[in-house]
């Protein structure tokens, strides 16, 4: 049998709001091994018969990733079915896949008609409440089809007749929104009847307005919230009516008397006034809208990865503290928003806050918070009812309860996990408990900081799109969840906030530059530019492309990397790369007492990534045929490696700069001289060894720490600094009961004192990048450059780490490609592949010394390691180790 098992447009299943044609993508299973496509038949037509197609294509060709339709054009708000069949290598056809829908919103930034009005003036610049608006139309005649569009400068929740459309949450998300706005699209035909009608929105502050930023600035963006939406109802006998935002609508203030990301928010449910967005409700006493003037040629069209809520949590306690306070324990770190159910008299208040961690004695500890007041203030209307905050977000375990009406009850209680949409694709576990709780840290810390922007943390006043770390979290990210669209959005305002010269800022959203001006450290050391924080215009792209397997991200983004580089080049001395504010090894613990910059210093470590970033744009330019630059670039980057060992090592092959970080850059990077390269290993040993084996490693070094001794023949050394239990490691923290990954090593240190509360999150995943080590070297699930998006993938696991066995999995843009390994009783190592239809693989087993079971395939010495190459199919091999001591159970 060949079956089409998943169906995909735009990397999306039947996406809503696209502004082009789609590319499209679909995944194949069958039980025959060695399953390939040798061409693929495609239709696309308005109905879902398929009679009359638009597009009704026979190729001959293998692809069946981000396959165009060439030369098929959208029409602007219509709804399209698709579907493929294909056939393969073995003469077998699939029959036609399930219908696939997407429906485009406009295709072309001047369609949007809409104005965007608001319920503020500019005397409500300090305020932070929200507002309602609404109107009123007249659905004429029986309905084709309907489609909403709507943004807002602030946040919004659109209403439709008393209910809310969709499940966006805190839409439109966050971007660079004078560059960059995003509106959302809903399909809401069978919502509406002929008729009268009421759509309503409630609007807050959110990132556009309220207070963000370690500096504290408001009002980033504007000091008056907005909302502008469009309706276009097309009638089933082919006309068309549109209804927008305008003069006409009304509006009020609403229940939500404040919100603030940081803060909170406080909900007065005696303000609510039900009906409001019925037709026929009685606005009388509501104002007139005002229509407020803003750029709507920059507003671009949302499909997939809005924000949504995922799990709910329910208490795992209900705590008192030794100082008396209620607190509820979720048992589970994460972002989003207590629910409550709220009952109480008219009046009655409820006053929550919400925090990461209890103190040494078991308090609550908010000092980490900064300035955050992380609280939900609810006031009681006199019903029962069930409550989640609207327009902000907290980062929290645990609900400290001030007040509330009655006894607390755990079943009044659960947390609600807020982030953006997308699919969970990877699975890692193994026999041995504090690795699997690691990996689920990792994940929490990533739904945690993937709400629509990677941010640092979610708790404190920062919450901001770093760069740096979102540099190196990238490839752990890629496993984890599918992430091509969520970042492929974020790069869009990296580019759009890149300054003139090629600078990347900092932070993206870029909130700090031009915000900081009474920051003198800020002025005089500049708000963009630092070595792994700004190299993510470069290094994102490339991660995404081997991941996803998509060249158009690269061509996306060619331009802005290309800037990046040259800034370094031209702003380098030689070829040493370092330029004004560097983070450098950010918060290693080879840092002096209380600094948070680490030990190695920024002309090696901007230096290394200069190297790397130019090596790896190099080879960009070569995937996309632009020979020239290809060359260019190639030389720019030897001459920088070249450059990098004369002043980094000594003639005799030491490094000059003695920190671990020195090293592993050196070794990750390629930027060792190969005569030196097993001294340099042994050197990094030597290293770890002075810190009794542990990493004092920062936001450069440990990313690459357990790959730079595994690529340099140090597996067990690898596996034993993954292992370390005690401080400082990661497993410390799992020790310690954490559920996220901390900021630092040592945010909450072995007596119980913490890390300073300036900056001590609790739910950083910066150091969870050694997620990729798990998989790729663990698990040994890896793609390659030369066939990316695990079209040929390379299963290279490295059992060892006293694992009797481990397992990973993918869903890869092809389908499942998973890996598994057991050592068995007589010591030998099992191996279970399966490696997905229309995709290659080499098998590589560098710890074998000889197969005892090839499962049919033919393993060969290549450099020394027994290797296979397979095509798709279910493998269960077994091989005698080399070292079959170390691998005993
Ligand atoms: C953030 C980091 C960020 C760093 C830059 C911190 O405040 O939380 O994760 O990359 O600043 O230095």
């Amino acid at each position: 049998m060949l079956n089409i098992s998943e169906i995909r447009a735009a990397h999306q299943i039947n996406p809503v709001g696209l502004s082009a044609a789609p590319r499209f993508s679909w995944k194949l299973q069958s039980g025959k091994r060695g399953v390939l496509q040798t061409g693929y038949h495609l239709q696309i037509a308005l109905r879902p018969g398929f009679e009359r197609p638009l597009w009704d294509k026979q190729t001959n060709s293998g692809q069946s990733a981000h396959v165009a339709a060439e030369g098929f054009e959208v029409q602007p708000l219509t709804a399209y079915y698709w579907r493929v069949r294909v056939q393969d290598n073995h003469g077998r056809d699939s029959g036609w896949s399930e219908t696939g829908r997407f429906v485009t919103a406009l295709t072309d930034a001047g369609q949007w008609q809409a104005p965007f009005i608001t319920a503020e003036t500019p005397a409500d610049a300090a305020t932070s409440k929200a507002t309602m608006m609404r109107g009123e139309f007249t659905v004429e005649k029986p309905l084709a089809a309907a489609y909403v569009l709507c943004s807002a400068l602030g946040l919004y929740h659109l209403h439709l007749n008393g209910e809310k459309v969709g499940d966006d949450q805190l839409a439109p998300g966050w971007t660079s929104y004078h560059k960059h706005l995003l509106y959302q699209t809903h399909d809401v035909t069978t919502l509406l009847k002929p008729g009268r009608h009421a759509l309503g929105a409630m609007v807050g502050a959110g990132w556009y307005k309220g207070l963000m930023g370690f500096l504290g600035s408001r009002n980033n963006y504007g000091a008056q919230t907005a909302f502008a939406c469009q309706l276009h109802l097309v009638y089933q006998d082919g006309t068309t009516q549109t209804v927008c935002t305008g003069p006409g609508w009304r509006c009020a203030d609403a229940p939500v008397t404040f919100a603030e990301i940081y803060d909170g928010e406080v909900y007065d449910a005696r303000l609510e006034q039900p009906g409001w967005c019925a037709a026929g409700f009685d606005d009388a006493t509501w104002r007139p809208a005002a229509v407020l003037k803003a750029d709507t040629s920059v507003l671009c069209a949302q499909a997939g990865g809005r924000i949504k809520c995922h799990e709910v949590f329910t208490p795992k306690a209900v705590l008192t503290t030794p100082q008396g306070d209620t607190v509820i324990d979720f048992g589970q770190n994460l972002t989003g928003w207590p629910r409550i159910h709220a009952h109480g008299a008219p009046g009655e208040v409820i006053e929550l806050a919400c925090f990461e961690t209890l103190d040494a004695e078991g308090n609550v500890y908010t000092d980490n918070l900064r300035s955050a007041k992380q609280s939900l203030r609810y006031i009681c209307k006199g019903e029962d009812g069930w409550y989640q905050p609207l327009f902000t977000f907290y980062g929290f375990r645990y609900v400290h309860v001030k007040t509330w009406p009655g006894a607390v009850r755990a079943q009044d209680f659960c947390s609600v996990a807020v982030y953006s949409d997308m699919a969970e694709t990877g699975s890692f576990a193994c026999s041995n408990p504090d690795l699997n709780q690691l990996q689920s840290n990792i994940r929490w810390s990533m739904k945690s900081n993937f709400l629509d922007v990677p941010t640092d943390c979610p708790q404190r006043n920062e919450r901001m799109g770093w760069t740096g770390d979102a540099q190196i979290f990238c490839r752990t990210a890629a496993y984890l969840m599918d992430v091509l669209g969520f970042y492929r959005k974020w790069l869009q305002d990296v580019a759009a906030d890149q300054t003139p010269e090629g600078g990347v800022p900092h932070v993206v959203p870029d909130i700090i530059t031009g915000q900081n001006a009474e920051d003198d450290w800020l002025i005089d050391q500049g708000t963009h530019s630092a070595a792994a924080w700004a190299d993510v215009i470069v290094l994102n792209p490339w991660n995404l492309y081997l991941a996803y397997g998509d060249a158009a991200i690269l061509r996306q983004f060619y331009a802005p990397m290309k800037k990046w580089i040259d800034f370094m080049r031209a702003h380098a001395d030689g070829v040493v790369w370092n330029y004004r504010l560097q983070f450098g090894d950010w918060v290693a613990l080879d840092a002096e007492e209380g600094s948070y910059f680490g030990a190695t210093p920024n002309d090696l470590s901007c230096t290394a990534y200069y190297a790397y970033s130019t090596g790896v744009f190099a080879k960009i330019a070569e995937v996309l045929g632009k020979d020239e630059d290809a060359r260019e670039y190639a030389a720019l980057c030897e001459e920088i490696k070249a450059g990098f060992q004369r002043l980094f090592f000594t003639p005799g092959g030491e490094m000059t700069v003695q920190t671990q970080t020195a090293h592993i850059l050196a070794l990750y990077f390629g930027l060792v001289p190969d005569a030196f390269l097993d001294k340099t290993a042994a050197a990094l040993l030597r290293l770890l060894e002075k810190e009794d084996g542990h990493l004092v490693t920062g936001f450069m070094g440990t990313p690459y720490f357990t790959h730079a001794l595994s690529q340099s023949g140090h597996v067990k050394e690898a596996y034993a600094l993954l292992l370390k239990t005690d401080f400082p490691s990661w497993l410390y923290q799992v020790r310690r009961g954490a559920t996220t990954i901390w900021e630092h090593w040592d945010g909450l240190k072995p007596d119980g004192s913490m890390w300073s509360a300036d900056m001590n999150s609790f739910n950083h995943y910066a150091y969870g990048a050694v997620g990729d080590w798990m998989y790729r070297v663990v698990a040994g699930i890896n793609n390659t450059e030369d066939a990316p998006g695990y079209r040929h993938s390379l299963l290279c696991p490295r059992p060892g780490g006293g694992l009797s066995y481990a397992e990973g999995s993918l869903e890869t843009v092809y389908g499942l490609l998973s890996c598994r390994w057991e050592v068995q009783d007589d010591g030998s190592v099992q191996v279970r592949a399966a490696v997905t239809p229309n995709t290659q693989c080499t098998l590589a087993l560098p710890d074998a010394l000889a197969m005892a079971d090839t499962d049919g395939l033919r393993f060969e010495p290549r450099d020394g390691v027994l290797t296979a190459q397979a095509g798709s199919g279910v493998y269960t091999l077994r091989f005698w180790p080399v070292a079959a001591d170390a691998l005993k159970k």
